[in-house]
């Protein structure tokens, strides 16, 4: 394969890249919460019944916000239900995953992980079944000093000092038909601004994410978008993106190309944002929240989705594979290439629910997805910078045409983090960086992940199949950087710079 040449102009610089980028998602479904993240019978369990050892996993992914409690969970979900003396909660029938949810987890339990991993809390407000007064109340139940109702309700369950939860989801995928008390863009945008009004009275220090349209193949696809920002208007400080993605074809080269429609729908949305703040001849400049990311498509069918009225059912346990992990890679590069108007994004989910962790009775198991997530999210401070790259491309059937290598870069303080995908499914790729007007000096650390084959997974039974390693085929020289990558890789590597 013909070589690659990328270009890493430090003055090229795209924006700040938000570490809240590297997010996560704690829904209440399946064993996502229950057995996944909270389970007082297991063996992991602390004094509050969370899992030591899962925990621990998600302790190396180094995830910043983390938002709660869904998904389409949050849009039948009474947050009352989920504090005070745990016998006294009530057990409900949960309508989104038809389930059964017993309580026993609910805001004080997140808030206490949160501050134990160190999360940046984000709470959606039910703006399905619920008001724009309920949501108002549980930004003072969480926020606001002792003193009124809701304060002091949290200072009795345990917490005088408030929770100071600062990013709020205006409703979940308030879009989509199959979310409870679905409702056209005009009517959402009136309760979505009546809630936030409602909130940010009771806090002026948060911020708020309008539910956007979650599929870009929904036919209010943009139109829903106009139509939310402009009614919010400042009520809003970002808009909302959810997209998931598979490979339903098995043809691994035009899976590996969707992060061309992953920017083309990042930009698409930032269109609109432009489009609204110049119609409106406003200051407001809304933002990007991406705020469900990640494969799904094995585990769509109502086997996998209907809980058929039981506690913690096994719903949408994707198992991931090595092309799942680069695709996790490619989204990941294309948040980075937007960081000027890219601000959150959350991988959903964190636990046995489409995610990099599963559990199995009290074992655990690292799904390939996991590697190339930290690989990126060790590496994000700085600024993004615009590769310029030239090298072998190919035409994708879905997707159109896309470099074969997927880059992206960030500059940090005295350091360079490059990431890399090598999409060819035969050859290894040869790869040439030039730090133009900069000096590559040396290499801090790299890692790489690859396989066999792009359906090589981990197992219980062989769990250590794909992970990452140490990359041994980088070197510098004269001030730029050679890599050489085998077919079906990401790397992730830092450079020191002088
Ligand atoms: O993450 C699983 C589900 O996907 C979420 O609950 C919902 O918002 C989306 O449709």
């Amino acid at each position: 394969m013909e070589k690659t040449r990328i270009i890493l102009d430090p003055t090229y610089q795209i924006g700040a890249v938000d570490p809240r980028i590297f997010g996560g998602f704690l829904e209440h479904i399946g064993r996502a919460v229950y057995e996944g993240v909270f389970d007082p019978n297991s063996a992991h369990a602390d004094e509050n019944g969370f899992r030591k050892d899962v925990l621990e996993a998600l302790r190396q992914l180094r995830m910043t916000a983390m938002r709660y409690p869904g998904g389409n969970f949050a849009s039948g979900y009474h947050w009352m239900d989920g504090i005070g003396p745990k016998q006294q909660r009530p057990t409900v029938r949960e309508l989104a995953w038809q389930s059964i949810e017993p309580n026993q987890f609910g805001t004080d339990e997140f808030m206490k992980m949160a501050s134990m991993m160190e999360w940046v809390p984000m709470i959606t407000v039910n703006l399905g079944t619920g008001t724009p007064e309920d949501a108002r109340n549980w930004v003072e139940y969480c926020n606001c000093p002792v003193g009124s109702r809701y304060a002091d309700l949290r200072a009795k369950n345990g917490s005088k000092v408030p929770y100071q939860v600062k990013l709020w989801c205006l409703g979940n995928e308030m879009d989509s038909p199959w979310q409870l008390g679905h409702v056209p863009a005009n009517l959402y945008a009136i309760y979505a601004q009546q809630a936030a009004k409602l909130m940010k009275d009771t806090d002026p220090s948060i911020e708020t994410v309008a539910c956007g349209t979650c599929s870009i193949s929904l036919p209010t696809y943009m139109e829903w978008d106009r139509t939310v920002l402009e009614y919010i208007g400042s009520c809003a400080d970002y808009v909302s993106l959810h997209r998931y993605v598979g490979n339903p074809k098995g043809n691994t080269a035009d899976y590996l190309a969707v992060t061309n429609s992953i920017d083309q729908q990042i930009e698409e949305m930032d269109a609109v944002c432009r489009y609204v703040q110049a119609r409106s001849k406003s200051k407001k400049r809304h933002y990007l929240c991406f705020d469900e990311w990640n494969v799904w498509y094995r585990n769509r069918s109502a086997e996998h989705t209907k809980g058929s009225g039981k506690f913690a059912p096994p719903l949408i346990e994707e198992h991931y594979n090595l092309e799942d992990a680069l695709v996790v890679a490619g989204f990941l590069n294309s948040f980075i290439r937007h960081a000027n108007v890219l601000k959150i994004a959350n991988i959903a989910q964190i636990v046995n629910v489409i995610a990099p962790i599963l559990t199995r009775s009290d074992d655990m198991l690292l799904q390939t997805i996991f590697y190339s997530f930290a690989m990126y999210s060790s590496r994000r401070g700085g600024i993004a910078l615009l590769p310029s790259i030239s090298g072998p491309a190919y035409d994708s059937p879905s997707y159109g045409r896309v470099n074969t290598i997927d880059t992206s870069a960030i500059l940090g303080d005295g350091v360079l983090h490059v990431f890399l995908v090598n999409r060819n499914t035969s050859e290894i790729a040869e790869i040439e960086i030039d730090h133009c007007r900069g000096n590559i000096v040396s290499v801090k650390a790299a890692e790489i992940l690859s396989g066999p084959g792009p359906d090589a997974c981990n197992t219980f039974e062989n769990p250590n199949a794909i992970r990452s390693l140490p990359l041994q085929t980088v070197k510098v020289s004269e001030g730029k950087a050679s890599v050489v990558l085998p077919p079906l890789s990401a790397a992730a590597i830092t450079f020191i710079t002088a």
